[in-house]
């Protein structure tokens, strides 16, 4: 079944490249990001690890912990950790799930016959501190993700969880936000800075700080 934003991030228990985990535990209260790729010692699946590595003070400033999921062995993983620390120039500094029997793709979805053989393809999913699936993603192997708009997701949906705020198109931390509809503008007034009615329906303000 696939798995819908709003509902609880299915738990696991899996073999990684940082010893035995059960998901939720490992999680506990941070955020996640939670994503497979189709292989080990491929091309573009190298520079998405390498560049996950690269970023990782970014994830860990937003309270993000990334965990990456390949069908391969937790052997191969280990023999493939170079390289990633290599391309991304820096070293693992997250875990990779073994999936050889493909349980943790089976319950994420992740395997989409259509898209050629039993690899996963690159799904992504962004889970809250409660354990929420609040973003999903879904790439074709050959495409690699894009990880600022992975990174741009989750400091909206940050800034989302605490104002009464949404974000516009295109929006990046530091632009002016959307006032809530569920808002009046009379009260988006008094908890908000510079709003501003262009529609009765559409209000903007400052990002709050
Ligand atoms: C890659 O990661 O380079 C890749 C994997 C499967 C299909 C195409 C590209």
């Amino acid at each position: 079944m696939s798995i819908r934003l709003g509902d609880e991030a299915p738990n696991f228990t899996a073999t990684t490249t940082d010893g035995e985990i059960d998901f939720h535990q490992w999680k506990a209260d941070s955020w996640a990001v939670l994503y497979s790729h189709p292989a080990d010692f491929t091309p573009v699946c190298t520079t998405e690890l390498g560049r996950t590595a690269a970023l990782g003070d970014e994830f860990a400033k937003r309270n993000v912990k990334p965990i990456v999921l390949s069908v391969d062995s937790v052997e191969d993983h280990h023999k493939w950790a170079p390289d990633i620390g290599e391309v991304g120039g820096t070293d693992l500094n997250f875990p990779i799930i073994a999936d050889p029997d493909r349980k943790v793709a089976e319950l994420y979805d992740m395997i989409h016959p259509g898209e050629g053989d039993t690899s996963t393809v690159r799904s992504v999913f962004v889970i809250d501190p409660a354990n929420k699936v609040r973003l999903t993603l879904t790439y074709p192997k050959s495409v690699g993700r894009n990880f600022d708009e992975i990174l741009r997701v989750i400091d909206a949906l940050q800034a989302t969880d605490a104002a009464p705020i949404a974000t516009p198109v295109d929006w990046r931390p530091g632009d002016r936000v959307i006032v809530s509809p569920a808002l009046s503008t009379e009260d988006a007034k008094t908890k908000l800075d510079n709003v501003e009615e262009v529609k009765p329906y559409l209000r903007w303000a400052d990002q709050p700080s």
